[in-house]
Formats: C-alpha cells, structure tokens, sequence
C-alpha cells in the first residue's frame, strides 16, 4: 500500500465501526425499508431468472440483510463490508438462519481480492457513496475485475440527478422529506451523508460506469436522488 493510498477503513460520515450504530441498524433502517421487498425488486430490475447456479459479491453488506436473501437462491454468495461490527450483526443474523452458502469478509471495495471464479453478480447497496470519486473509479475497476464477461454490476446510491444551480432547495427537500419517513434522528444521518459522503453528480457516476468497462443496461431513480443501475461488462480492464 502506497502512503498516498486512501484508508478505506477510517469511516466517513456515519460511523459503521460503532457497536451500537451497527446493532440499531436494522431497526433504523426498517422504518423506511422493506428487505424483502426490496431483494425481490432487484432481481426483477437486473431481470433474473433462475439463480440456483449464480455466485454473486455483496460489496458494502452491512448486517447482510441483501446476501442474506441472495444466499438462499443463489448457489454462493460473498459478504463484503469494512466494519466489523456490520458484519458480526450479519454473521448473527445468517447463523440463526443456518445458511451456509455465505462467506463474510471485513475487507473493502479498495482491499477485497476475489480469489475464486468470477461471479455473475456484484452488487453495492448504499455504501458507494463512501469513496471520493477518484477511488470510485478504481473501486469500479476493480470491480470489472471480480466479474465474469457480460457478467451483472448493480449499484444501488444516492446520486444527484438535479441541476448543481439548484442543489440548495433540492437538498433541503429531500432531507426533510427523510424526517417525515424515518424520524428526526435518521434526518440526521441524511445531513451527515450529503455533508461528509462522497454522493456524485448522475453524469459523473455514469462515466465512470463506462470507463471501467461496463454498458449501462438501465436505471431507475424515484425521487433523483436514490438510483439503481443495471450494468453489463463488456470488455475485460487492466489494473
Ligand atoms: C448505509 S450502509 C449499507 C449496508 C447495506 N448494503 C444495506 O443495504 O443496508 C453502508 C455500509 O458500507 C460500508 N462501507 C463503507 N465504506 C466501505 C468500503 N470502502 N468498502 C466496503 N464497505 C464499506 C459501511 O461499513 C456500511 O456497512
């Protein structure tokens, strides 16, 4: 590792390495979202049928709730996130579950080396937005790198669709509309996120899909913020 190398296990924003965040994660977050609903619409946008003999990386897993549902379709399933925490609540969860087809591993978008075959899937569920854009781009090389061709990237974050002029109203909007869905408290994590995460502009995000590699298949954003994208690789990449 270079001393110029960005450290990504010093957390940004919110704190995953803390115990408590990490144990009242789940129930934040189940104010607003439905896991199982969410895994399904997934598999429904990257149009997937039969998993039983796909392999698929969770990168940014946090309690595991996306690989917990995976696993129980998908033949392997790799689990990835830097804070320990995150992932002893996903190992907690998954073992209670008795799944077996799960490997979780506290290592990042910038460390984990996949070490078996290339798998069909990778996936990040909100967790992108915690590199800097230059280390988004080496994070999406090497994710090129993890997957087999014309294998699936999907990357699920909130990304700004509006017009930078704008960004004042915009923001100001959407983190009060967080309040009414998920109370004062989560409003707070929201500040947090677009003050000290790395959230990008949609045409940045986009180039920087392609320049690694992949064609964007589709995406999809509700309220222009937070953006699925279905991504295909079409060429292998260097790094
Ligand atoms: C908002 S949580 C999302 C967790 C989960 N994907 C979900 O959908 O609920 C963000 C997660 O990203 C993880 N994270 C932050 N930086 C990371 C990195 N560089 N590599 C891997 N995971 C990272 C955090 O530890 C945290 O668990």
């Amino acid at each position: 590792m270079n001393r110029w190398t960005y450290d990504e296990f010093r957390h940004c924003g919110v704190d995953y390495s803390d115990e408590k965040q990490a144990e009242n994660y789940d129930n934040e977050h189940g104010r607003f979202r439905d896991y199982g609903k969410e895994f399904d619409a997934m598999i429904e946008f990257l149009s997937l049928g039969n998993t039983a003999d796909l392999s698929m990386i969770d990168l940014g897993c946090g309690t595991g709730a996306t690989s917990i549902y995976a696993a129980k379709s998908f033949k392997k399933v790799y689990g990835i996130d830097v804070s320990e925490m995150m992932i002893k609540q996903a190992k907690k969860k998954s073992d209670i579950e008795g799944i077996k087809n799960i490997e979780f591993i506290n290592t990042g978008f910038l460390t984990y080396t996949h070490k078996y075959e290339p798998a069909d899937l990778v996936i990040t569920k909100a967790a992108f937005h915690h590199l800097p854009d230059f280390w988004k781009q080496v994070a999406l090389l090497r994710m090129n790198r993890m997957l087999k061709l014309q294998g699936i990237l999907y990357i699920f974050d909130v990304v700004f669709h509006f017009d930078a002029a704008d960004y004042e109203s915009r923001i100001n909007d959407w983190v009060a509309g967080f309040e009414v869905k998920a109370g004062a408290k989560f409003r707070e994590n929201v500040e947090t996120h677009i003050r000290d995460e790395y959230s990008t502009f949609n045409w940045i995000m986009e180039g920087m899909i392609k320049n690694a590699g992949f064609r964007i298949e589709k995406s999809r954003t509700a309220d222009g913020f937070i953006t699925e994208y279905c991504c295909i690789k079409t060429e292998e990449v260097n790094i």
